[in-house]
């Protein structure tokens, strides 16, 4: 029998590439997904390096191409849309071109790929995995860029979901808590090229608590206990159980979180945030 091929997006570092080869290493005859080739997988058994960048159309279809040229030797039957950024800033100075970026990615991007996906998982009768976060659940101040997106990766999935019920193609949310990989790093730095750049006055009302944010994460990254490793095993879970869950939460971490936006109340949230955002004399000097 042919292999059943999987599609994963994001497959560079972090999550994307530990779930590419776990899957590889079980069965499956992977299409990793990167925007530069840089041969990582060159060596790895039932890996194919694949060039793709999801906010790019042209480089959906000239992928997609590719996909249906195998498709007979190796069938599409998932995909999982991992590709992600997270870039960091409090709302009122985000520029809406890095709103558009973040949307771009994380949201329409996905919408493209799996569109383009779908006429073969459809005939394969497979699975849509879509990587998501809590920050869908609870939107968490200088992350609003983020937050916005995940909330709109929820409800693309859910719709998704409903209108393929009767398809017999799956689709299940994989939501990670905390797992310290390269976008903790990309999004510190963004943060402080952020700082470095702001000379607009405004800044000064938002400065104090933007860096401190900014270094309680990084501090924070290194005490994760969640690894790549154990996202990587859900992903394979969600591939070869026989009827996959709609959501799957990583952690006691991430189940407390989603349980959370279940049972506070909105107040009990936004006090939760108190101590992150500018105390009332700070806005009272601008
Ligand atoms: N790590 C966590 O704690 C955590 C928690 C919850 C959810 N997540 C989600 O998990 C997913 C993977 O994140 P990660 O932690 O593994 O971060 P990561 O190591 O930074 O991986 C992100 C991947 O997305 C790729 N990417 C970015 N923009 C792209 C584009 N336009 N087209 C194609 N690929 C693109 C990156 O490629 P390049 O190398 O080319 O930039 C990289 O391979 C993200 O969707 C993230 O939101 C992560």
């Amino acid at each position: 029998m042919n292999k059943k091929s999987i599609l994963i997006t994001g497959a560079s570092s972090g999550l994307g590439y530990a779930a590419a080869r776990k899957l590889a290493t079980n069965g499956f005859h992977v299409l990793a997904a990167v925007r530069r080739r840089h041969g990582v997988f060159d060596k790895i058994e039932n890996i194919e390096e694949i060039k793709l960048d999801i906010t790019d159309e042209q480089s959906v279809k000239e992928s997609f191409s590719y996909i249906k040229s195998r498709n007979k030797v190796y069938p599409l039957w998932g995909v999982v849309n991992n590709a992600g950024i997270c870039i960091p800033g409090p709302l009122e100075l985000l520029r809406p071109s890095e709103l558009r970026r973040q949307l771009d990615t994380n949201v329409t991007g996905h919408l493209l790929v799996t569109q383009f996906a779908l006429p073969f998982i459809r005939s394969t009768k497979g699975r849509i995995i879509n990587v998501a976060s809590g920050l869908g659940n609870i939107a968490v101040p200088y992350l609003g860029a983020y937050s916005i997106a995940q909330f709109a990766k929820r409800a693309f999935t859910d719709v998704l979901r409903r209108e393929l019920r009767h398809s017999g193609v799956s689709v299940s949310v994989v939501q990670p808590g905390k797992i310290y990989t390269p976008i903790w790093d990309k999004f510190s730095t963004m943060g402080q090229e952020i700082l470095d750049q702001s000379v607009d006055k405004k800044w000064k009302l938002y400065e104090k608590s933007f860096k401190n944010f900014l270094m309680l994460n990084q501090a924070e990254g290194y005490s994760f206990k969640l690894t790549e490793d154990d996202f990587a095993q859900v992903i394979l879970d969600v591939l070869t159980t026989n009827k996959p869950a709609t959501h799957y939460y990583i952690g006691d971490e991430e189940k407390d979180f989603v349980e959370k936006s279940r049972t506070l109340t909105v107040s009990e949230v936004d006090e939760w945030f108190d101590l992150q955002s500018p105390t009332a004399e700070e806005f009272e000097k601008v």
